[in-house]
């Protein structure tokens, strides 16, 4: 449960990125990294649910991983095991969602909720 050792470095990577023009990020003007709140009902909700909850939500989620609900995602995000699967490389097997289509300002956002303890 200890949240500690994630860092910030996804957001600086996402400001270089940007900078560069090298990588898009969906939220580069209205909504930067840095502007919108890590909270679950501010903004985390809404990532999983767009991008998460389709196969893991419902009656029987894949893998028996629930990223439709607060308790739930809570658990997973500080267990490490949501930030293991969508920092990995796109074309890792393991990554998460499983074509490799999530932001780089959404995993800066998740990494900052994982820092601040995963705050509802
Ligand atoms: C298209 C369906 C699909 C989507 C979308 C998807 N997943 Fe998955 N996920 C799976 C499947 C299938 C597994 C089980 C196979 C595996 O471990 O790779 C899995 C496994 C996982 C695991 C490991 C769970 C465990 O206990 O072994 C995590 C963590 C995870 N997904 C997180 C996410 C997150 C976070 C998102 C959204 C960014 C996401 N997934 C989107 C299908 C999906």
């Amino acid at each position: 449960m200890h949240a500690g050792h994630f860092s910030f470095s996804f957001c600086a990577i996402a400001w270089i990125a940007l900078a560069s023009g090298m990588a898009g990020c969906s939220y580069n003007t209205e909504q930067p990294c840095s502007d919108r709140t890590a909270t679950y009902n501010a903004s985390v909700a809404a990532i999983f649910n767009a991008q998460c909850a389709g196969c893991h939500g419902g009656e029987n989620p894949e893998a028996g991983l629930a990223l439709d609900n607060y308790p739930s995602s809570v658990d997973a995000v500080l267990s490490g095991d949501v930030i293991d699967r969508i920092t990995r490389e796109t074309d890792d097997a393991l990554v998460m969602p499983p074509n490799g289509s999530f932001q780089i300002c959404d995993i800066a956002l998740i990494e900052q909720w994982a820092e601040a303890g995963a705050p509802e």
